[in-house]
């Protein structure tokens, strides 16, 4: 298992002030920056595009930038966000016709390759694919909105994913998106996440440092 990555998701920054609120979230510990894009067909909701992406790394955000793709196809729009800054890409299989193909010009565009699975969405593709990629999303939320309860179902499925990974003794980090806050954050761990997103958690927090602390505390616990 790797290191603990906490990534902050600035769907929950001040969009008003998106570049300052990224970099105070950085500044108060947050490892990686999540960065959510809804297009209002694939989820019902409306975020971010590659021009946003790109203003950030003008803005002076080295970080990396994990991006969330909740968009209906993929393929057309992958390769710009991978031009605009991206670190690593992730998207839902059933957003794709074709999964493998999609992995593979996502790692050609010179970002690593992420799978995202909706509460519902059964691991199956996995199997397949597990081996080409950096990264699995396990969603404790329907997506399209932040701020929602985790739904407990995913810590089974983070097990499941776990034991795929380590079997296979593959280098895959293992991610949690939705609901995700200092008190559960020790229960997901110990299911096998390493890496966590959080967006109302954090930026709702009146002291971003503290609450990232806390996070840290009950990982390690
Ligand atoms: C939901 C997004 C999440 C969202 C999480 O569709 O994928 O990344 O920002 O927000 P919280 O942490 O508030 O559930
Ligand atoms: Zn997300």
């Amino acid at each position: 298992k790797q290191s603990p990555v906490i990534a902050p998701s600035i769907l929950s920054a001040d969009f008003a002030r998106l570049g300052e609120d990224t970099a105070a979230v950085l500044a108060a510990g947050g490892d990686w920056v999540h960065f959510d894009v809804m297009d209002n067909h694939y989820v019902p909701n409306l975020t971010m595009g590659p021009m946003v992406l790109k203003a950030l790394r003008k803005y002076g955000v080295t970080a990396p930038i994990d991006v969330h793709l909740m968009v209906k196809p993929v393929d057309r729009i992958a390769p710009d966000f991978a031009k605009a800054g991206a670190s690593l890409i992730s998207f839902h299989p059933e957003a794709s016709e074709h999964v493998d193909r999609t992995i593979g010009l996502i790692r050609d565009s010179g970002c690593k390759a992420g799978l995202v699975f909706n509460p519902a969405t059964s691991l199956d593709c996995l199997d397949y694919v597990l081996d080409k990629l950096d990264l699995v999303l396990i969603m404790s939320v329907n997506p399209g909105f932040g701020g929602q309860k985790f739904i407990p179902m995913a810590l089974e499925k983070l097990r499941r994913v776990r034991r795929m990974i380590d079997e296979r003794g593959l280098d895959v980090r293992l991610e949690i998106d939705g609901g995700v806050n200092a008190d559960n954050i020790g229960a997901i761990a110990a299911a096998g996440a390493d890496t966590f997103v959080a967006g109302s958690a954090i930026f709702g927090a009146d002291d971003y440092a503290a609450e990232i602390a806390a996070m840290r505390e009950a990982i390690a616990r």
